[in-house]
């Protein structure tokens, strides 16, 4: 028996049970992204930890700082966002949309900074604004974006950032991120598009002037309703400034949901398309019916944004491609909605978007921007088009939609 076998007999079962064997690395690639689990790294020497940690050698910080599963799904929407953006892209990873949002607010505002920010906006934005962001010195104005006059006159010394969203739920509002880029240009502000309901497959904001983007993840992203995370790309030095208050507060994303994150990015493209297609076939039959006041979706000529979606969207075979939600609004207000979101037997009601399942949301009910605020109807239900068949979705929202003109109205 060699002495090496001879000593590590003397381990006791605490100290094997820790230092058990271990894979090699495999040395080749493979298809599917490994998940790198690891909070911690092993290091030759307390020298190599220190270059490690102060970004002067290769390698990778513990837990919240670094992971390379992680980093593989921040680079994978870099990419995918900065396909033809004029300088390098680089990106950062969350741990939800919200964290996201509210690293962008902490790294680029201070107390007495300004925002300008649109009406409707995401709830969760309106509510971090006003309610976090107001306690300390940051003062926002919600502004119509389609009234671009009203932007540049609402801008003021101290606007740090024009906040927009590339599609505005629920009202589908396009923002015309060329003109907004105008105006950032102009009063030394930073232009940050959030585009989540749109993706890098509808239209890619850095082309079009904007600073950074950023997306709930957990909606089109992820697209499987499984994972939460969040994300910004944009320019180098404005991500190594995003990227130290990430670290500094925390909101790191887990590799567990980075790897299904950045698995569902294989197939976006597809899922996308196919939702967006689907979409416009939906909001063209749901127009028709006798008991729809209104459908609200740039895909349709009527709809305000249709134009400058036209302009900014990208298109292939199957046509100009709009997003995939839907806000429907039948006659009879509130009463009408919740009849109409509870009558539907196919899509499930849920107000997250993206998801392969077609959820349909009653605005006034489960919005926490409440329609009163954003000028929204009582009644608007906003549909989240996922992967069935059009044909079977018309169908459920036509049968929920007969049955509200038998309903009586207060
Ligand atoms: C447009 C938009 N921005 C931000 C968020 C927040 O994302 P999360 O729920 O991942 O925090 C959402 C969530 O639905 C959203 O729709």
């Amino acid at each position: 028996m060699s002495a090496s076998r001879r000593a590590r007999r003397r381990l006791g079962e605490n100290t094997r049970s820790i230092h058990l064997p271990r894979p090699e690395s495999p040395g080749q690639s493979t298809f599917g992204l490994p998940v790198w689990r690891a909070a911690s790294w092993n290091f030759q020497s307390s020298a190599e930890y220190a270059d490690v940690l102060g970004g002067e050698g290769p390698g990778h910080a513990p837990g919240r700082i670094d992971n390379p599963t992680t980093s593989s799904f921040a680079a994978a929407v870099a990419s995918l966002e900065g396909a033809a953006a004029p300088e390098d892209v680089a990106g950062q990873a969350f741990a939800s949309g919200m964290a996201a949002v509210q690293a962008v607010f902490l790294t680029f505002l201070r107390a007495g900074s300004h925002v300008l920010a649109p009406t409707p906006v995401y709830g969760g934005t309106f509510s971090l604004l006003t309610n976090v962001l107001s306690r300390f010195g940051v003062t926002t104005d919600f502004v119509d974006y389609a009234d671009l006059a009203r932007v540049q006159s609402s801008v003021r010394a101290g606007t740090k950032i024009i906040y927009a969203e590339t599609m505005t739920d629920p009202t589908m509002a396009v923002a015309d991120l060329r003109g907004l880029y105008r105006i950032a240009r102009a009063a030394g502000a930073l232009l940050v598009v959030d585009s989540t309901l749109a993706t890098p497959v509808v239209c890619r904001p850095l082309e079009h002037g904007a600073d950074l983007v950023l997306h709930s993840a957990t909606r089109y992203l992820g697209g499987h309703d499984d994972s939460t995370g969040g994300v910004v790309v944009g320019r180098p030095d404005l991500i190594q400034r995003l990227r130290e208050v990430r670290i500094d507060t925390g909101c790191s994303l887990s590799p567990d949901d980075a790897f299904l994150l950045r698995r569902g990015m294989e197939t976006l493209p597809l899922r996308v398309r196919r939702m967006c297609s689907t979409a416009m076939v939906f909001a063209a039959a749901v127009a028709k019916h006798p008991a729809v006041r209104r459908v609200d979706y740039p895909g349709l000529s009527d709809h305000p944004g249709n134009l400058l979606a036209r302009h900014l969207f990208d298109s292939g075979p199957e046509g100009t491609r709009y997003g995939a939600c839907v806000t429907v609004t039948p006659t009879g207000g509130y009463q009408a909605g919740a009849a109409l979101a509870d009558g539907l037997r196919l899509a499930g009601i849920g107000s997250a978007v993206g998801g392969t399942h077609t959820k349909a949301a009653h605005v006034a009910a489960t919005a926490r921007l409440t329609g009163k605020d954003a000028g929204i109807d009582a009644g608007a239900v906003r549909f989240s088009v996922g992967l069935e068949d059009a044909e079977d979705l018309i169908a459920d929202v036509t049968r929920a939609l007969d049955s509200l003109r038998t309903m009586k109205t207060p």
